[in-house]
Order: structure tokens, then C-alpha cells, then sequence
């Protein structure tokens, strides 16, 4: 298991590997992998940039639930039952995050990055979280920057701060307007933030001074245009499913959108790679901060 989706909650009571996730396929197994391949593109999503191993795992996932042997059994069941289609994309698409997600990333972003932010005097400070999931990680940029600029005196300079947070998944998306969170959401948020910034017990809402400072939008990053001019872009936890050479893609469009000196934030289990890696220079090494040159 990746070190990433160990973190993961499990998506089923007693879901495992399913063995055609792990071990290598015969030629009937990969013309049938091939074939709901085609099935799950055919309703719009794109599975030709994802690595195969993640998209087995995940959709093994889905065929222990269903308890299907093979992938011609499974596409069976996509086919006869309207609701397993969005299960499975939910399965795919790995939507889990939480807000301070590795916490010493936040510490860097907060000693290296948001003094940066406000140190130029600029019209409008653009940020863009790609792969935003429910908003967490979006918020927690909000939650970081609110408490930065009542600290240091600058709380009239953070309607200047745009934070457009973007996902490929629609329902995801949707939960983050409501900015309402479980208990797993919040599980490494420091006890005075949550007492400062949500409300509720058995569901925590986000206070709306905090969650009206982020836009939500769709984006699918395998398909759509960019944002441009962006100051700080935050991508974590998606390019490890996709296939290298879409990152060495992904790396090369994100340097676009960043303005030089604009800030790239990955997953710590991410690394920047191929032509692109040499248009950044690492900010905070370990925390996989980077700056466009
Ligand atoms: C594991 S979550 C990461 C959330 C957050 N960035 C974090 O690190 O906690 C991955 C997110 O990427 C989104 N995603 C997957 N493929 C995508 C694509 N092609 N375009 C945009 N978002 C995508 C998923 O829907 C999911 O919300």
C-alpha cells in the first residue's frame, strides 16, 4: 500500500486487495480491464492518464464490495445497477482529506510562503488549490491566513486574496460549499483553531467569515484550461495516481499558470519531475515547496 493511502479510512468494512489489483493480468484479463476502461471513459471520465496500478486497486476495491471475481462480472454490474457508476468514480477518485493535513507543510507555508504573500503590496494575490477535494485544504490556507494577518496588522489586505479551489468531483465540490466537516476532517486541527473557527459537535461547521473567502469551480486537470497569474498553487495528493508522463504535462501547464516567483505546493509523497522541474527551485525541501523561476 502506498504511504499516502495508508492514511486513507477505509471505504468498506473488510475491503481489501482484490487479487486482479495486485498480481499481473493474462490476456483475457487485460482485454477486460481494457473494456470497463472504455465503459468508465465512455461516462466522462478520463482513466487514460491514471496509473493502472491505482485504478486496479481502487476499482478492486469496488469488486470486493460487489463481490465480483472478474472485470467482465464487474462491468456487469456497472451496467445493470445506475448507482454503482458514481460509487465507483468515488472509489477512483480518492476524495479523502483533512484540514492541516501534514502539519509541518502548513508550519513551512506559514514561515515561507503567506509572509511572501503580503510582503509586495500586490492588487490581488491569486491562489488556486487543484484537486481541492471537500475544501479542506483550501480552508486551512483561509483559516492560516485570517489568523496571519490579525497577528500581523494586515487584516484590511485579505479581501485582496483570492482562493479559487477547483475538483474534478462534483459532489465533492458541492460538500465544500456546505463547509460542514466529520470528525476524521478535523482529526489533526489543534484544539484552539477548531474552538475558533467551527461550530457544532457532531458535525463541525466552518464559520462563514473563513468559508466565504473560497470559490469552488470544476476543473478537470486532464481536460480543462488553467487559471493563470496565480501567486501560490497547492496540488497534493492527486499527481501521485496519474501516469509520469502527465505529470512531466501537469508540471509544465502549472509553471503557466504561476507567475515567476509564484509558489507550488505538492504532496510530501510527491516529487517534481521531468523537463518542467527546472523552471522551480526549491523553497522548503521536505515540506515539496517550490518557487517558479
Ligand atoms: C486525495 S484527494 C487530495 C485532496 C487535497 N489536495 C489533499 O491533499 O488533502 C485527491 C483529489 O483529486 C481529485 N482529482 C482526481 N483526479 C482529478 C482530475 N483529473 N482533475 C481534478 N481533480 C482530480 C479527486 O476528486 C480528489 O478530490
Amino acid at each position: 500500500m502506498r504511504s499516502d493511502e495508508a492514511t486513507l479510512p477505509r471505504p468498506l468494512a473488510g475491503a481489501g486487495l482484490h487479487p486482479l489489483a495486485v498480481r499481473d493480468l493474462d490476456e483475457d484479463e487485460i482485454r477486460e480491464f481494457d473494456e470497463l476502461k472504455r465503459r468508465i471513459e465512455a461516462r466522462g471520465f478520463r482513466c487514460g492518464g491514471y496509473k493502472d496500478r491505482c485504478l486496479r486497486r481502487r476499482i478492486g476495491m469496488r469488486m470486493r464490495a460487489c463481490r465480483t471475481r472478474t472485470f467482465a462480472e464487474y462491468a456487469a454490474v456497472l451496467a445493470a445497477d445506475a448507482d454503482e457508476h458514481q460509487r465507483l468514480l468515488d472509489a477512483v477518485m480518492i476524495n479523502v482529506s483533512k484540514f492541516f493535513r501534514n502539519a509541518e507543510v502548513w508550519r513551512a507555508v506559514e514561515t515561507h510562503v503567506v509572509p511572501r504573500l503580503f510582503e509586495r503590496d500586490l492588487p490581488e494575490v491569486r491562489v488556486w488549490s487543484a484537486g481541492c477535494a471537500a475544501g479542506e485544504e483550501p480552508y486551512t490556507l483561509a483559516i492560516l491566513l485570517e489568523e496571519y494577518a490579525a497577528r500581523h496588522g494586515l487584516r484590511d489586505r485579505l479581501d485582496r486574496v483570492r482562493i479559487l479551489a477547483t475538483d474534478i468531483d462534483g459532489d465533492s465540490l458541492r460538500a465544500a460549499e456546505r463547509a460542514e466537516f466529520a470528525d476524521y476532517a478535523l482529526a489533526e486541527t489543534p484544539a484552539d483553531v477548531r474552538e475558533r473557527w467551527f461550530d457544532g459537535d457532531r458535525v463541525h461547521r466552518l464559520r462563514p467569515e473563513i468559508a466565504r473567502r473560497v470559490r469552488f469551480e470544476p476543473l478537470d486537470l486532464l481536460r480543462d484550461p488553467f487559471p493563470t497569474g496565480i501567486h501560490l498553487l497547492f496540488c497534493r495528493n492527486v499527481l501521485i495516481y496519474l501516469e509520469r508522463a502527465v505529470q512531466d504535462e501537469l508540471f509544465r501547464r502549472f509553471r503557466e499558470a504561476l507567475e515567476p516567483g509564484g509558489f507550488l505546493v505538492l504532496g510530501k509523497v510527491e516529487t517534481l519531475c521531468g523537463p518542467a522541474a527546472a523552471a522551480f527551485r526549491p523553497v522548503a525541501n521536505r515540506e515539496r515547496i517550490f518557487r517558479a523561476v
